[in-house]
């Protein structure tokens, strides 16, 4: 998989592809991960990205032509099988979605700034709008950080245990269960004697009903 993402501040974005499971992934080949910066597309001595909104109001908008710019000569290069922008507008990420994107092969990632991008990018280029959660961001770098790791992960042989994706809280939209290591006891604290007793069956069982029972005390909205 190749990701391209699209930023006035590249810099945020480095550390996390630089560290333990995505940097794993970057040198195994399994993702590869481009940073354009928009800055050079931009008009003028200062390389200008972003201008005041039409009609007034606070906040500027980043312009049609760098972005269209930066975009097609992406464009140019490979086909894409979708071009992302992250906004706070855009549907919520979930584990569907980082499912569906694991198996596409060149994503652009473009993380806006400002007050947004000028609505004729969305209509020229965007295929897919996402965002992270309901809240606001300086911008879009640490969404597509969060995205990029979501999906990442998700590629065969990424993780070590290829199992332990498919484990995942929300694959079966159901939130993990309690899960313990050594000691059996530990300040009186004791580990269920299922997951002793080496009968898998029970385990699972046991596994699958607690996974039900919490995900219907922290997000009955799972179930529905
Ligand atoms: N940019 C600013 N806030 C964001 C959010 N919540 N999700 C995605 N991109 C954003």
């Amino acid at each position: 998989m190749r990701i391209d993402i699209i930023s006035v501040l590249p810099e945020l974005m480095e550390s996390p592809f630089q560290t333990s499971i995505l940097k794993r992934a970057v040198d195994k080949g399994l993702a590869e991960v481009h940073f354009h910066h928009l800055r050079p597309f931009g008009f003028g001595k200062y390389r200008q990205i972003d201008d005041e909104p039409y009609g007034g109001g606070a906040g500027m908008v980043m312009m049609v032509e760098p972005l269209d710019r930066c975009i097609s000569e992406l464009k140019a290069q490979r086909n894409y099988d979708e071009v992302i922008y992250l906004t706070p507008d855009g549907e919520t990420l979930n584990q569907r979605t980082a499912n569906t994107l694991s198996i596409k092969n060149n994503l652009i990632f473009l993380c806006g700034h400002y007050k947004g991008i000028d609505q004729r990018v969305r209509e020229l280029h965007i295929t897919k709008e996402i965002s992270i959660g309901d809240y606001v961001l300086t911008g879009g770098e640490l969404a597509a950080c969060v995205l990029a790791d979501s999906v990442i992960r998700l590629l065969p042989g990424v993780l070590n245990d290829e199992q332990s994706a498919l484990t995942d809280s929300f694959q079966d939209n159901l939130l993990s269960p309690p899960i313990y290591t050594r000691p059996a006891e530990y300040k009186g604290l004791k580990v269920p004697d299922v997951l002793l007793s080496g009968n898998f069956g029970k385990i699972e069982e046991w596994r699958h009903d607690e996974a039900v029972r919490i995900t219907r005390e922290k997000r009955p909205d799972l179930l529905e």
